[in-house]
């Protein structure tokens, strides 16, 4: 089975959707299909004209053909059975370069109208290549509220119903932004690994079992609305100054460096209070706990997480009557929060320091997915 994933985000690959996509094709690949990822934006598209020289002076060929990436993926297009469209939700749609790529498909078509041989009722135009027969659609976007994706899936099935390209579904994921943050990827862990399964899933049985298109529709911010609100306007106000932005200032646009924070660095604070967003309800039970930070080093500061009632709340400051205290310098912990150092094995190693209910650490795994110690 051949797949064309699509990445409609001009971020290309310091993106969500470009996340989301490559674990969907590592799953796919698992289960044998021969993928392939583009990414628009590397295409320089031109928007179409409309000047219909592919329907009347070059029928089959754009006027921009030379000019742009287009043509160049054509014969993938052709080829595929399966597409994948990826684009983040701008605006309540697709970004424009998603649909500039749609729109530059009119050179497949014929200017005749005809009615639909598959469905007379319909008004066609003959196509003159095969295109893929299968489709389905990757969508992150910035809020965390997922009623506003319906317009543009109600868009992508309608144009998979005029093309009939069987429809295989959606992956909506709200509340994204943090995904197309390498250093808060380790925290999407797990739900990328069900992404994964899904790629495979989809690949062997041509559509998501019911418990896995459950887990993925999964809230991965349990902590509610307005401790996601927190977490990204935390982020926001932390953007700003690392610009020399006061809060409240008008934003800069966003460098590279702020797009791959891995280098230019969340803050251990921010990692820290990330960890609202991941907190597993479920799993705390009616555990009330408060978790303490010390942290040294190059950013210092105290405060804590306190879970109680099945939430959890980024608080500053130190915790009245800590549960658990975690001592340890901002480079030390901020290397364990996203991943790129063991926490078990740093603890073993004196990295830094626990105290109180050491239970509690053991449990963070399960409390806060992967934003482990
Ligand atoms: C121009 C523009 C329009 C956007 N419109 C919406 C929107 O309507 N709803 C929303 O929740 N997020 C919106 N967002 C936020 C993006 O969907 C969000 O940042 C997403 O995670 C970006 O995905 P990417 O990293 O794959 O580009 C918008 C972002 C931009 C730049």
């Amino acid at each position: 089975m051949k797949v064309l994933a699509l990445n409609g985000s001009p971020r290309k690959r310091v993106s969500a959707t470009f996340r989301i996509l490559e674990a969907l094709l590592a799953g796919m690949e698992d289960a044998g299909a021969d993928t392939r990822l583009v990414h628009l934006a590397a295409l320089d598209l031109r928007p179409c004209v409309g000047c219909y020289t592919c329907w009347v002076a070059t029928p089959g060929a754009c006027i921009h053909r030379d000019r742009d990436g287009m043509a160049g993926i054509m014969d993938d297009w052709r080829a595929a059975d399966v597409v994948v469209f990826g684009t983040p939700l701008y605006h309540f749609s697709m970004t424009g370069l998603m649909k500039t790529f749609l729109d530059r498909l009119l050179p497949e078509s014929e200017p005749w109208l005809v009615p639909d041989p598959r469905a007379p009722a319909q008004t066609t135009h003959p196509r003159r290549h095969d295109g893929p027969a299968r489709a389905m659609l990757v969508s992150p976007c910035g809020f965390p509220d997922t009623d506003q994706f319906a317009p543009m899936v109600h868009t992508f099935r309608y144009i998979a119903e005029r093309h009939h390209w069987t429809w295989m579904g959606e992956l909506l994921r709200p509340g994204a932004e943090p995904l197309s943050r390498t250093a808060l990827a380790p925290l999407f862990a797990p739900y990328l690994a069900d992404v994964r399964r899904a790629g495979a899933a989809l690949v062997r049985e041509g559509r998501l079992p019911d418990a896995l298109a459950e887990a993925l529709g999964r809230d991965l911010f349990p902590g509610g609305r307005i401790a996601f609100y927190q977490q990204a306007n935390r982020f926001w106000t932390e953007l700003m100054a690392r610009h020399g932005r006061p809060a409240g200032a008008t934003p800069t646009a966003l460098a590279e460096e702020d797009l791959d924070p891995a280098d230019a660095g969340l803050s251990c604070r921010t990692l820290v209070a990330g960890m609202t967003t991941t907190f597993a309800s479920a799993a705390a039970g009616d555990l009330d706990a408060r978790i303490e930070f010390r942290i040294g080093g190059a950013e210092p500061g105290t405060y804590h997480l306190a879970v109680e009632n099945g939430t959890c709340r980024f608080e500053e400051g130190p915790a009245s009557t800590p549960t658990l205290t975690i001592e340890a310098e901002s480079e030390v912990w901020t290397a364990i929060a996203t991943g790129r150092r063991d926490g078990r094995r740093a603890l073993e190693e004196g990295a830094y320091r626990a105290r109180g209910d050491i239970g509690l650490l053991v449990r963070m795994n399960e409390l806060f997915g992967s934003a482990r110690p």
